[in-house]
């Protein structure tokens, strides 16, 4: 065989094989997260493995919101940048409408924090109470949702059990 020939082989086998990829590819519908209207974005920044992260942004999206799940390396760098108190932090981050949601703060909180829209940089459940939502422990124990602001002012916002 010489080297014409087997180029022109090669070019062959590869304009085949595109034709077959675009023909296998062409019905497939694109992604496209669900964002619409109705329904608030949330995005939540954390780190790999966390599930308890999961299955709080799986509890936002049963209560209406859509969640947008950001995986990060530096979830630390993340929340230094959006200003949350070491005291405050937890296992996620996230932003709704330039608040942040730190931890497993449940829906109701956000939504009053949205309608409210209080002068603050955000609330936080701070730490992993073991029964906040997408914690999920079958106990009754008490848990605050903290409101803080960027000058250290912070204040209960509500009351969970
Ligand atoms: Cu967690
Ligand atoms: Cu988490």
């Amino acid at each position: 065989m010489n080297n014409k020939t087997f180029y022109m082989i090669i070019a062959v086998v590869l304009a085949a094989s595109i034709l077959f990829w675009g023909f296998i590819f062409q019905d497939r519908p694109v992604f496209e997260p669900e964002v619409s209207e109705d329904k608030i974005t949330i995005t939540m920044y954390h780190g790999e493995g966390c599930m308890c992260c999961v299955r709080w942004a799986e509890y936002l999206e049963e209560k209406g919101f859509t969640v947008v799940d950001e995986l990060v390396d530096d979830l630390h760098q993340v929340k230094r940048e959006k200003g949350i108190p070491g005291q405050l932090s937890s296992c996620h981050t996230a932003i709704v409408d330039g608040y942040v949601v730190e931890g497993h703060v449940p829906a109701e909180d956000i939504l009053r924090m949205l309608s409210e829209r209080p002068e603050a940089i955000g609330i936080s459940v701070p730490g992993m109470p073991p029964n906040a939502p997408g914690m999920d422990a079958p106990i009754t124990r008490e848990y605050q949702t903290i409101l803080f602001d960027g000058d250290g002012n912070i204040s209960v916002f509500a009351t969970h059990q």
